[in-house]
């Protein structure tokens, strides 16, 4: 499903929401995994970086539908055992443009 969101509105919730924690450059980690290419990425894989259990390789793969289920909820409530610290988006415009962002990254 396509979902229509505005990237550079996204770029900013980025910013204030995510940067702390993730780059999107490619092979840069912080506290979190680079997001470079997330979208289509099978979860778990970003090289050079050590997931807890809860994202091993590769069970899934990261589409737009995805993310939105991971992201508009806390990380640990959609996936137990998960070190990513994050209380959810509940504004569902912001989340659409940050994933249309987050779908510019290649
Ligand atoms: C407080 C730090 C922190 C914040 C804020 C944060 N994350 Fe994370 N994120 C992490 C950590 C740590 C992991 C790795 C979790 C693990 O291994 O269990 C992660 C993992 C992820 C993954 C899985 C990546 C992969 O390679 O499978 C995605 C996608 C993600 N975060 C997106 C986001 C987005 C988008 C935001 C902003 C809305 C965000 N995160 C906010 C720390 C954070």
């Amino acid at each position: 499903m396509v979902r229509a969101g505005d990237a550079s509105a996204g770029a900013d919730v980025f910013k204030s929401e995510c940067a702390e924690c993730h780059s999107p450059k490619q092979g840069k980690n912080k506290k979190g995994p680079s997001l470079f290419d997330i979208v289509g990425r099978p979860a778990g894989t970003a090289p050079n970086y050590k997931y807890t259990d809860a994202l091993t390789q590769g069970k899934w793969t990261w589409t737009t539908d995805k993310l939105h289920w991971y992201l508009s909820q806390p990380a640990r409530k959609a996936n137990p055992g998960t070190r990513m610290k994050y209380d959810g988006l509940d504004d569902p415009k912001q989340l659409d443009d940050l994933i249309t962002y987050l779908g510019t990254l290649h």
